[in-house]
């Protein structure tokens, strides 16, 4: 087996991997895993923008209060105090390196997003900020000659021990390479493929979230996805999101019967919480028996809004959409993932030399909720913390100590029927099965067929594969597992997570679920 060793090893380059690994480049060579192209990230698709309180009309208090309103009553209130407090310094970094934010004139220009109370959401060339911070990251990151970069290379599982992590497996170009370092951050992303229908890139399969699992890190607050109100709902054109950014600048939700509703459900309309404002849209489609509803922006000026959201005009009028005359057919899907890898404020997880940043991690940030457009802005500053700590934890720890690759893969491919499963098939039905039972409206009985059918395919998860495509699946079982144990867990509703059978938030609603791997199999806690 190929070794390679580093001092840091990061798995991901999206906003959180990037950030870091420029911080751990002060402090050691740093070897960046990522499994696509670089871009390839949920980073890269980020419309809306990065909330951050730098308007002479912001305070750092609101956007803590705004946080911790949607977060639901399950934020961490120091995590989120380190997410405002410090988002600022981030951001100007951001922009000395070269990150060019839209103007109004000489000054930043901020828009609004649902469940804001400010104007504070920064956005690039209209609707493509995350583009812009993935160019900007890598950039710089470019800058430092004791950064490896090695694309299409995804990471298996960690080196584990002794209780410490000590780097992980990869598989690059058919061969698995043993990476040793001294210490290792996730920051894989999300896992929004574990749903049928989302926003999420292809590379979002929870991949992080699993190998951590495996290696018996502690996992917070699975049961809380958040559903995206208004992706782009055409039977030919991709689930493509439908920036919150939109209604923020005055765009209006109709049912099919072209009626404004959402006043009916929240005093905030278009602009209450995303939970509110997805669930709204289920109920409506609902009672007017169809598959989507609309999102109307006919109203504002075509130019304003041609040069306000230039990326999703010219991806709609692709597919016959003009989005200045016509009506946008929208209906919700899986997009974030408040839960993960638990981790402190400087991203440190339960084993020695393991970190996590961005959506891989929950540093309880987001509670039950996520404000739009806090999750670069939890990139950066996570991201720079953990840099700063496993750095840290390197200067303190012992020499490295791979006493020797314990972990024997399978080195023959596994075929498509393999175990008389259809692989492809079950990664199909997988996703269908979590978006119609564990998706945006719950309750005991579908959570129960979901658990059900989930354990039918549980010798997936004792398989070693050595094609990416294969990882992913077990992967994503891995994750759907957690997930609908989480949700069997809560019985009660709070913030993105809804149970039909039990509608109010219910006994000790305030503890935080944690799941993980023991002797016996996933334990919920
Ligand atoms: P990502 O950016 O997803 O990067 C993960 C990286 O890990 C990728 O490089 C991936 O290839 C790599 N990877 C995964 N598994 C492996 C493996 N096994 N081995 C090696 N590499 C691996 N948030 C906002 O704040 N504002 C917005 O406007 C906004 N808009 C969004 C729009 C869309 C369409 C989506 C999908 C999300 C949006 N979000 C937004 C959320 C935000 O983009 C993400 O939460 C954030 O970018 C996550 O950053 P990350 O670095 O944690 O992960
Ligand atoms: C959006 O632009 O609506 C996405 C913002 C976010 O997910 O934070």
């Amino acid at each position: 087996m190929q070794t390679i060793d580093t001092d840091f090893l990061v798995i991901g380059s999206g906003v959180a991997g990037l950030r870091a690994a420029i911080e751990l480049a002060r402090h050691g060579r740093v070897t960046v895993v990522t499994k696509d192209i670089p871009t390839e990230s949920s980073t890269e698709y980020a419309q809306g923008g990065v909330a951050v309180v730098l308007s002479d009309e912001d305070e750092v208090g609101i956007h803590f209060e705004d946080t911790i309103k949607a977060g639901d009553g399950l934020c961490k209130e120091e995590a989120v105090r380190v997410l405002v407090e410090e988002g600022p310094a981030r951001i100007l970094e951001l922009i000395e390196w070269g990150a060019e934010f839209d103007k109004e004139g000489t000054k930043l220009s901020f828009t609004m997003e649902a469940a804001h109370s400010r104007r504070r959401i920064l956005h690039a060339h209209g609707d493509s900020t995350g583009r812009e911070l993935e160019r900007v990251l890598i950039n710089k990151v470019r800058t430092f000659k004791n950064i490896q970069r090695l694309q299409f290379c995804t990471a298996i599982d960690l080196i584990v021990e002794d209780e410490r992590c000590l780097g992980a497996y990869a598989l690059k170009d058919g061969d698995i390479i043993a990476v040793h370092a001294k210490a290792t951050l996730l920051a894989t992303g999300g896992a929004g493929q574990v749903f049928s229908r989302t926003t999420n890139p292809a590379v979002a399969t929870g991949d992080g979230m699993a190998i951590a699992f495996r290696a018996r890190a502690i996992l917070e607050d699975m049961e809380f996805v958040q559903f995206h109100p208004t992706v782009l709902f055409a039977p030919a054109a991709p689930q493509f999101l439908l920036s919150e950014a939109m209604r923020g600048e005055g765009a209006i939700l109709r049912n099919i019967f072209k009626e404004p509703f959402m006043k009916n459900y929240h005093s905030d309309a278009e602009l209450a919480p995303r939970d509110v404002v997805s669930r709204a849209i289920i109920s409506e489609m609902v009672r007017t028996n169809s598959s989507h509803v609309y999102l109307d922006l006919t109203h504002k000026d075509a130019e304003f809004v041609k040069k306000r959201f230039p990326r999703i005009y010219s991806t709609c009028l692709q597919y016959d959409l003009n989005i200045t005359k016509d009506l946008i057919p929208v209906s919700p899907a899986a997009h974030y993932m408040m839960g993960g890898v638990k981790t402190d404020l400087d991203g440190a997880t339960n084993i020695a030399g393991l970190y996590a940043a961005g959506e891989v991690a929950c540093t309880g940030v987001h509670g039950a909720n996520r404000l739009a457009s806090n999750s670069l802005l939890e990139g950066l500053v996570y991201g720079y913390r953990a840099g700063v700590a496993a750095a840290e934890f390197r200067v303190q720890s012992s020499e490295l100590r791979v006493k020797k690759d314990l972990k024997v893969l399978n080195s023959k491919p596994m075929t498509l029927n393999s175990h008389g499963f259809d692989l492809e098939e079950v990664r199909t039905s997988l996703r269908r099965l979590m978006w119609e039972k564990v998706g945006i409206i719950r309750c005991g009985v579908s959570l129960n067929e979901a658990m059900e059918r989930l354990s039918e395919w549980k010798h997936i998860l004792e398989m070693d594969f050595n094609t990416r495509r294969r990882l992913e699946l077990k992967n994503m079982l891995t994750v759907a597992c957690m997930i609908t144990e989480a949700a069997l867990e809560r019985k009660g509703s709070v913030g993105a997570h809804y149970r039909s059978d039990f509608k109010e938030r219910g006994e000790n609603w305030q503890r935080h679920i944690r799941v993980r791997k023991t002797e016996k199999g996933l334990k919920v806690s």
